[in-house]
C-alpha cells in the first residue's frame, strides 16, 4: 500500500492586496481586497514505503506548502491527502509520532539553551522511555557526529553543527516518513555531503520513507532516483531521475 498520497491536491492562500501609497491605505481602509495565492493548484502523487523521493521547483513553486499539507500544519482547500493512513490536518497523536518536518530555514532548538536541552523537551512530546531515547541519542551521535556538540549553547555552535542537531532532534523518536525541506541549505560542501550521507544511512537502518527539496542538484543525484517537479502549484514531471536527465541534455549522460 502506498504510504503517502495526494489527490488533486490544492492550497489558495487568501491575501490582502493594496495598492501603494497613501492613496492605496484609504482605499484599503474603505474597500479591503483580496487576492488568490493559489500556492497548490492540481497536485496528485503516490510514494511507497521506503522511496526517496526529490521535490523539485523553482522558488515559489509550492513545495513548502505541500510539505506543510503532508505534516499536517496546514489544512488543504481542496482535494485529498493521506500519509501513513492518516488525514495529516486531523494531527492525531499517532499519526505525528510517525513523521518529521525538518526545514532547514527554520529552527526548533532553543537557541540560548545546549542542544541537549531541547531534545529532553522533544523526550517529554513523544513520552519516549528511558531506554529508546538513550539509545536514539547514542545511535544519532554516532550517526552525525555530534561529540561535544550536545551540551554546547546552541547559538554558539556553526551552521552546520547547528543543522545536524536539528536533524538529530527532528528524529530522536524514529520517525518513519521524513518531510525535509531544504536541509542542507547555507552548508559548504563537505557538510552537505556528510547531511546526506546521513539521510541515505537513515533511510536504509530505519526504512524511512524520504521526500525532500533542495536547490542543490548534488543531493537529488545522490539521494533520489525518483523526483517529482512542480511549478507555479502544477506537477511537470514525476518519475525516475535518470530518464529526466537522458530527455532533457542527452550529452550529459555520454
Ligand atoms: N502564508 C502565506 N500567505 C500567502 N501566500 C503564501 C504564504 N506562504 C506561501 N505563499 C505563497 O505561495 C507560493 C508558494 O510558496 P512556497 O513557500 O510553498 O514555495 P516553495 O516552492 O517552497 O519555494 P522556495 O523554493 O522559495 O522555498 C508563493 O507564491 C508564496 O508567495
Ligand atoms: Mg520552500
Amino acid at each position: 500500500m502506498s504510504q503517502i498520497h495526494t489527490i488533486h491536491l490544492r492550497k489558495h492562500y487568501r491575501v490582502h492586496h493594496k495598492a501603494p501609497g497613501i492613496k492605496g491605505s484609504l482605499q484599503a481602509f474603505v474597500r479591503r481586497e483580496y487576492q488568490d495565492v493559489r500556492a497548490v493548484d492540481d497536485i496528485t502523487f503516490t510514494i511507497e514505503a521506503g522511496e526517496v523521493v526529490g521535490f523539485l521547483g523553482p522558488n515559489g513553486a509550492g513545495k513548502t506548502t505541500t510539505l506543510k499539507m503532508l505534516s499536517g500544519l496546514l489544512y488543504p482547500s481542496g482535494g485529498e491527502v493521506s500519509v501513513l493512513g492518516y488525514t495529516p490536518f486531523q494531527r492525531r497523536n499517532e499519526f505525528l509520532r510517525q513523521i518529521t518536518l525538518v526545514m532547514g530555514q527554520k529552527q526548533q532548538l532553543i537557541w540560548d539553551l545546549p542542544a541537549i536541552e531541547t531534545f529532553e523537551v522533544n523526550r517529554a512530546i513523544y513520552d519516549l522511555p528511558d531506554r529508546e531515547y538513550h539509545q536514539a541519542v547514542a545511535e544519532l551521535t554516532d550517526l552525525l557526529g555530534l561529540e561535544g556538540l550536545l551540551t554546547k549553547q546552541v547559538r554558539k555552535l556553526s551552521l552546520g553543527e547547528r543543522m545536524k542537531c536539528e536533524l538529530a532532534a527532528a528524529l530522536l523518536h524514529r520517525p518513519k516518513v521524513l518531510f525535509l525541506d531544504e536541509p542542507t541549505i547555507g552548508l559548504d560542501v563537505t557538510m552537505q555531503a556528510n547531511v546526506r550521507r546521513f539521510i541515505a544511512e537513515y533511510n536504509v537502518r530505519f526504512e524511512a520513507t524520504v521526500l525532500l527539496t533542495s536547490h542543490y542538484m548534488a543531493d537529488v543525484t545522490a539521494l533520489c532516483k525518483r523526483i517529482i517537479v512542480i511549478d507555479k502549484g502544477r506537477l511537470l514531471y514525476d518519475g525516475d531521475f535518470q530518464a529526466l536527465i537522458e530527455r532533457v541534455a542527452p550529452h550529459k549522460c555520454k
